[in-house]
């Protein structure tokens, strides 16, 4: 039997990309395969934590042992995820779109011969981390994810004051193979500095932090 260091602990995970959607059959939303926060969510639950999966729609299974909620848009995932406070670990790893259509036509809208297309109006969505950094049940442990093209450690460092995050987890996207792939470069930024892991398989990074975030209880 392994140890559960995280036993009698509760974390929540949010995963996924969000969709919002235009009419019944358009949306809006942004690349992600869930393979990062699902490993996460799976690794925290190996290690004792009574986990819940906040998730976006994904081609992946829920992964044992945790207790998934599935959502479509920004505000829906920021709704399952407070009502899943309160919780000593958080850890957002969900690409939420920043943008929703403001109107969503409750009808398809028609592309009719001749006319110009819709206007889309995008107006902002909640910023489900931000909200948990700052929340009068505030987890213990607040995990961020940021998912950059360049000077990742800097924009990292802002969102840690920003978003009220202890932890930011970098990645670079620029580099072949993130997006939608199966391995991770990251660096972790907190208050005390910055630490860079190695190139590795998305399941090793989750196992690495599953383990870091132990070590913080
Ligand atoms: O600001 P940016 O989108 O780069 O921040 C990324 C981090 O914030 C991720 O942890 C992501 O899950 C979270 N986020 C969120 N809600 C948003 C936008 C981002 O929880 N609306």
């Amino acid at each position: 039997e392994a140890p559960k260091p995280l036993a009698g602990r509760r974390a929540i995970v949010t995963s996924g990309p969000t969709v919002e959607a235009i009419d019944p059959v358009r949306y809006i939303a942004n690349r992600s395969s869930g393979r990062q926060g699902h490993a996460i969510a799976a690794a925290l639950a190996r290690l004792g934590a009574e986990v819940t999966l906040v998730a976006g729609p994904v081609n992946i299974a829920d992964p044992a042992g945790v207790t998934a909620v599935h959502v479509e848009s920004a505000r829906e995932m920021l709704a399952a995820v407070e009502a899943a406070l309160p919780a000593d670990i958080a850890v957002m790893v969900a690409a939420v779109s920043d943008w929703r259509a403001e109107d969503a036509a409750p009808q398809k809208m028609k592309k009719k011969p001749g006319e110009a297309p819709p206007p889309l109006k995008l107006v902002e969505n909640p910023d489900i981390l931000k909200t948990v950094g700052h929340h009068s049940d505030r987890p213990a442990l607040v995990v961020g994810f940021a998912a950059e093209t360049n000077d990742v450690a800097a924009y990292a460092r802002d969102k840690l004051a920003r978003k009220g995050a202890d932890l930011i987890v970098a990645n670079d996207v620029s580099e072949e193979g993130v997006m939608g792939g199966q391995r991770n470069r990251v660096t972790l930024v907190t208050k005390d500095g910055a630490e860079d892991w190695p190139d590795m398989d998305k399941t090793d990074v989750a196992e690495r932090l599953a383990a870091w975030i132990a070590g913080r209880f």
